[in-house]
């Protein structure tokens, strides 16, 4: 009887460690990363994909569920140069596709796609170029999209908004052109954070956005003009506002400040009034209102005071605490 039970356990036992064979890499997943590694005349960064072990347990940057790749990821080698390879869309579960900081080139190819449960597309500091293809819009299950620190060109694009599950669009230091897309008044889903610094974008933002509530909103470091105050407002729940290092002139003393707004940057522009009393009632972490044309008197309370003067300098006729200049 006891060795019955034994033997039953034996058997139990090798048929569970024969189970993880129907887990281990999907034959079809195994070939296309085979194909994507001999692309890229197998570098260094992938000596790991030995056709003879298993790409799900073995592979740098392969995981999986059940066999099947979910997530994709070579990053931080400049040694790994060429196109992203077509057959990056024969990898059908993949939720993470990280390709970032080499030097890839050319655009993000249409095989992208047929990628249906993509969730987070990383492909930053690579020279990617062209401008953002309107085929990523298919994607509908991605939430996260960082194309930062390449070199795409053309517009910002208009359907982002049709996108219903995007979360975050990070495009820092691109060369993306023109104005914010007029179809921003409205998202089908979620309002994606927006980091777009660094670009070479301009022209007014259009009066719809007053509409929208931003978490966070990036635009540092472009030539956009005129109007920014549609950015604020008293029901809003924005946390970061950056419109540093533009071109906007608007009357900061009509704004209304959303109590969740922690990090706020207006430095470099051309905004005038004065501050109103209001911004002391924020747990501001980070303030920034130099190079403009602010005057008055600095309200005294909540975090005004524990900024640097220079954070305060260079307006038209600011006075207070914590600028030496008294009113
Ligand atoms: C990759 O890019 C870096 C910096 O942009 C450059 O110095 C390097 O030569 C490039 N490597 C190859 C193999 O082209
Ligand atoms: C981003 O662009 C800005 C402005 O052109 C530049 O000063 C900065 O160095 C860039 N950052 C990187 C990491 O290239
Ligand atoms: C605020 O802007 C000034 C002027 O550009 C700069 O010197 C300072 O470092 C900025 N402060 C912060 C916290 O970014």
């Amino acid at each position: 009887m006891k060795l019955l039970i034994r033997l039953s356990i034996f058997f139990a036992a090798l048929f569970i460690s024969s189970l993880p064979s129907s887990y281990s890499c999907n034959p079809k997943d195994k070939n296309t990363l085979l194909q994507i590694k001999k692309h890229f005349n197998n570098p260094k960064l992938l000596s790991s994909w030995d056709p003879q072990t298993d790409c799900c347990t073995s592979w740098t940057g392969i995981e999986c569920t059940n066999g099947r790749v979910t997530l994709f990821s070579m990053a931080s080698d400049d040694s790994v140069v060429g196109q992203i390879p077509d057959q990056i869309g024969d990898l059908p579960e993949l939720r993470t596709l990280e390709m970032s900081s080499m030097n890839l080139t050319g655009n993000i190819p249409r095989t992208i796609t047929k990628l249906k449960h993509l969730v987070l597309i990383f492909l930053s500091w690579n020279k990617l170029s062209g401008p953002i293809p309107e085929y990523i819009s298919e994607l509908k299950s991605v939430t996260f999209l960082d194309i930062s620190f390449n070199k795409f060109t053309g517009p910002i694009p208009g359907w982002l908004t049709q996108m219903p599950n995007l979360q975050t669009f990070q495009a820092d230091n691109n060369s993306l052109t023109g104005p914010i897309p007029n179809s921003f008044g409205s998202f089908v889903g979620n309002v994606p954070n927006l980091f777009l610094p660094y670009n070479k974008l301009s022209g007014k933002i259009p009066e719809s956005l007053s509409k929208i509530d931003f978490q966070a909103i990036v635009l540092k470091g472009n030539g956009f003009t005129g109007d920014g105050s549609m950015f604020f407002g008293g029901n809003k729940r924005t946390v970061q506002l950056d419109l540093s290092r533009n071109l906007f002139e608007f009357d900061l003393s009509k704004v209304k400040f959303g109590k969740s707004m922690a990090l706020l940057d207006l430095s470099h522009n051309r905004i005038f009034g004065t501050l109103p009393r209001e911004l002391t009632e924020l747990r501001l972490e980070r303030f920034n209102i130099s190079y403009n044309r602010l005057c008055g008197k600095i309200p005294r309370g909540g975090q005004l005071q524990t900024f640097k003067s220079y954070e305060f300098a260079e307006n038209r006729c600011l006075c207070g605490s914590p600028l030496k200049k008294a009113c």
